[in-house]
């Protein structure tokens, strides 16, 4: 059925009658496809989910091209990222393309679909811009990161629960819970693997948050377990491109204050909450997909 996802999306491109619209489509790598599965998955396979889905998985690929031109990242999927091949204009503009193509799309599915997936783009968009400004400064109010993971990445898979849930006449409430547990889990790990992974098998920058000036959950707990000379030491290298001892250091004093381990904690729970939700409800394999964003390395 993911094939018919990319289908849709690819005639929903063609209709724009560009050519060069459809060349660079055709030249983006492929991401896992996350949100389409879990659409489908709620809402089965019929032509309103793969219209959705197909949507969906516009509005997050345009949400990437811009998050790589507000991060300065060269890399996405392992291949060089649009901005860094054709630059900002091109990469800001194919996304706005993708984002208006996608609304319009949206229109003809259904008021409420629009609705829950247009709000979730405001809040994407609101948690990126916040993304923004708090990393301006060393922030360490876990509180603010919440929130801002909760607007940015967990908003659209929570509205893609929402409207599968709509489509296939399940309460919507409950499965936008799951996606919300999800979403924030998803994020977190996000968050981790930029310091535990490395850019190969992450297809993007790794160690890039902390130099972008992301004080990510993991930094949060960091600062909280220093002493006061090493909070100091760790501040002195927000926000910078930092050396191999420097950055040594860092991973160093997170495997000493088991810094992962607690953040890993964290999003599990959440995870493991989303399942208790979806097992009461008959639907274990939702279980799967929600294990399946927390186990990865990329
Ligand atoms: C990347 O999302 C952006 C985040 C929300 C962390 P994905 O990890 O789902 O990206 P692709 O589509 O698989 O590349
Ligand atoms: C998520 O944040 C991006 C979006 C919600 C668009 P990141 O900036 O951490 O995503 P990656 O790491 O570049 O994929
Ligand atoms: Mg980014
Ligand atoms: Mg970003
Ligand atoms: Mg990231």
């Amino acid at each position: 059925m993911l094939e018919a996802v990319e289908r849709k999306i690819v005639q929903f491109i063609s209709e724009l009658d560009e050519k060069e619209i459809l060349a660079l489509y055709r030249q983006l790598p492929h991401g896992k496809r996350l949100r389409a599965k879990l659409i489908l998955k709620i809402a089965g396979s019929n032509l309103t989910a793969v219209k959705t889905a197909a949507v969906v998985e516009m509005i997050h690929i345009a949400s990437l091209l811009h998050d790589d031109v507000i991060d300065d990242a060269y890399t996405r999927r392992n291949k060089p990222s649009l901005n860094a091949l054709y630059g900002n204009k091109t990469a800001i503009m194919f996304g706005d393309i993708l984002y208006s193509k996608g609304f319009y799309e949206l229109n003809a599915i259904s008021p409420d679909v629009a609705r829950v997936i247009s709000n979730a783009v405001t809040q994407l968009s609101l948690g990126e811009l916040s993304d923004v400004s708090l990393s301006c400064t060393f922030q360490t109010n876990k509180e603010a990161y919440l929130k801002m993971i909760y607007q940015k990445t967990a908003s659209l898979i929570e509205a893609s629960a929402g409207v599968a849930a709509i489509i296939a006449g399940k309460p919507k409430a409950v499965y936008m819970q799951y996606g919300r547990n999800i979403g924030i889990a998803f994020q977190m790990i996000d968050d981790i693997l930029d310091i535990t992974s490395d850019s190969e098998t992450l297809g993007k920058p790794a160690l890039h948050d902390f130099a972008e000036g992301k004080t990510t959950l993991p930094y949060i707990y960091l600062y909280d377990a220093l002493d006061i000379s090493s909070k100091k030491r760790l501040k002195t290298m927000h926000a910078k491109i930092l050396k191999p001892q420097e950055q040594a250091w860092i991973i160093e004093q997170m495997r000493l204050h088991c810094i992962i381990e607690k953040c890993y904690g964290e999003a599990k729970m959440l995870v493991e909450e989303a399942i208790e939700l979806m097992v009461s409800r008959g639907e274990e394999s939702l279980g799967d997909i929600a294990k399946s964003m927390i186990e990865r390395d990329f």
